[in-house]
């Protein structure tokens, strides 16, 4: 038999070959589970978990495997917290008087309304989805056919979209054309010998395609005019010409909201990732392996600190319930633990009043015809623009289909309060009249959208915690040590805020934290 055989012939757990050798370990700081002789020290031991976001339901899967007794209290219907697939059929209500939605995308179009790429480099994510057997696919961040949009600015270019392709090939040309003209003047002599001064030429040569006399003229980079690219016969097609440098320099392309993320970002830079089908595949996943386990539509009201553990309260049909347990493991978002009656410490009170979380939002816009990749050639990617709707995301799935659903808007800070803050329909409007300015064709092509701003969604309260140097430093360490029995995981408890990976190793830790603790296995 061979290894492999015997892999796919018994149910034996991931967990359970890797100690026995035979699955090829994954990097140390993706897993780091305990032998398999020590696995069961939790046993018997009660562990009621708050929240079935990916920090919850990764804490219940990892002490499970353990041995540990774990209830998950979920005060939605679902799992997943800010891991929300939205497709045909979602329902969702905003606080402050927000009107309710139903989603009425058509069979197979959705959008991510949370967490939304997965960066290659996430290895902890990426080895959940393998161990759950969550299949991936290329989401495609960085497209230079999308466009760019400023508005409000001077000369030739205002107001005009852009391809980044154009704007990126031009540049690089200009920019690369000035050094080179100040190399051949000799300007950096002191620095450079002879030499470098040639190989340095060469790299701008190629970086911004000059020609022989370092001078940008455009490039074939850019591509074709439209409707004259090279084809059969006597059509060798014709090249774009470049735009002038000082009019790219008035166009407000060099405002930071433009930059170059997709090389620029550490986290954006492909190759990116996304399960089939929509995110939410990774709670499913967890939820197939947590049965009976998750107390769903139970809101927790109350976190109490027992003589030997705790003990929580949670409305189930309107009543109170009481649950008792030895530890807590409390993944709730800041902005729901500081409304939440507690005898959790001070400080820990302190840290939940005082990171504040983003204000963030999107909306996924159904039309008819998939218009941005038949008539703009463009498949995946995401444009930018200097407006409310700050960028257009284009899916990466169904490509060519019948239908499909673009992300009309994701914005954060102030543009994502300002757009919340309007009415269930105004959203729709303002995406559409911003969105027209990038796609003409939204107006004859739009079929339904469904909208949501994170900082308005009920147990949720923001999109993740945002941290700087005086909150870290302040706040921050309350969270990272238990308050008596009560541990904390989540985003907001690691330095990876705002990605998947962060709620997964913060779980890990924890756990790895409550079983040192129980005296089973420790690290060192
Ligand atoms: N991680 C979040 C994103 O990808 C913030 O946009």
């Amino acid at each position: 038999m061979t290894r492999r055989d015997f892999i796919n012939s018994t149910s034996a757990s991931y967990a359970s070959l890797l100690a026995w050798g035979m699955l090829p370990a994954a990097p140390a700081s993706a897993l780091d589970l305990p032998a398999n002789g020590q696995r069961n020290d939790g046993k018997g031991r009660k562990v009621i978990i708050l929240g079935a976001g990916l920090a919850g339901l990764t804490t219940a899967y990892e002490l499970g495997k353990l041995g540990y007794d774990c209830t998950i209290l979920e005060a939605r219907s679902r799992s997943g917290g800010r891991v929300w697939t939205v497709r045909g059929g979602t329902k969702e209500t905003e606080i402050d008087g927000g009107l309710a939605q139903t989603c009425s995308f058509a069979e197979g179009h959705y959008f991510n309304g949370g967490a939304a790429r997965i960066p290659h480099h996430h290895q902890l994510t990426l080895q959940y989805c393998r161990e759950l057997g969550v299949p991936l696919q290329i989401f495609n961040g960085a497209n230079e056919s999308a466009y760019l949009y400023n508005e409000g600015g001077t000369g030739n270019l205002a107001n005009q979209r852009m391809r980044i392709s154009d704007y990126h090939n031009d540049m690089r040309g200009y920019t690369s054309e000035l050094l080179a003209k100040a190399l051949d003047q000799s300007a950096l002599d002191q620095q450079l010998t002879k030499e470098d001064v040639d190989k340095l030429i060469d790299f701008l040569k190629n970086e911004g395609d000059l020609n022989t006399a370092h001078l940008y003229k455009g490039t074939n980079r850019r591509g074709y005019k439209s409707k004259s690219d090279p084809g059969a016969g006597n059509a060798p097609g014709t090249l774009t010409d470049p735009f002038g440098l000082t009019d790219l320099l008035r166009s407000g392309f060099m405002q930071p909201v433009f930059y170059n993320v997709g090389d620029y970002a550490y986290e954006q830079q492909t190759t990116l990732l996304q399960p089939v089908g929509g995110m939410d595949a990774i709670p499913k996943a967890f939820e197939k392996k947590l049965t009976e386990k998750i107390i769903f539509n139970a809101p927790v009201t109350e976190l109490r600190k027992t003589d030997n553990g705790v003990r929580i309260v949670y409305k189930k049909d309107g009543k109170p319930v009481e649950l008792t347990g030895e530890f807590c493991v409390c993944t709730l978002p800041l902005p729901m633990l500081k409304t939440l009656e507690s005898d959790l410490s001070g400080t820990v009170k302190r840290a939940a009043d005082f990171i504040p979380y983003m204000k963030t939002g999107k909306i996924g816009l159904q039309f008819k015809r998939r218009f941005w990749e038949e008539d703009d050639g463009i498949y995946g990617g995401i444009s930018r623009t200097n407006m409310d709707i700050n960028q257009i995301w284009y899916p990466s799935f169904s490509l060519q289909g019948q239908k499909g659903v673009l992300i009309g808007y994701y914005n954060f800070y102030s543009r994502a309060e300002a757009v919340g803050a309007l009415s269930i329909a105004d959203r729709e409007k303002l995406a559409l009249e911003q969105g027209s300015k990038v796609h003409p064709q939204y107006p004859a092509e739009f079929d339904n959208s469904f909208s949501l701003a994170w900082h308005r969604i009920p147990y949720s309260g923001g999109g993740w915690a945002v941290y700087d140097d005086a909150t870290r430093k302040k706040y921050y360490p309350a969270l990272l040590e238990p308050d008596d029995n009560i541990y904390f995981a989540g985003e907001h408890t690691t330095y990876l805020t705002a990605w998947m990976a962060g709620a997964f190793t913060s779980a890990r830790r924890t756990v790895e934290a409550i079983h040192a603790r129980v005296g089973g296995y420790t690290k060192n």
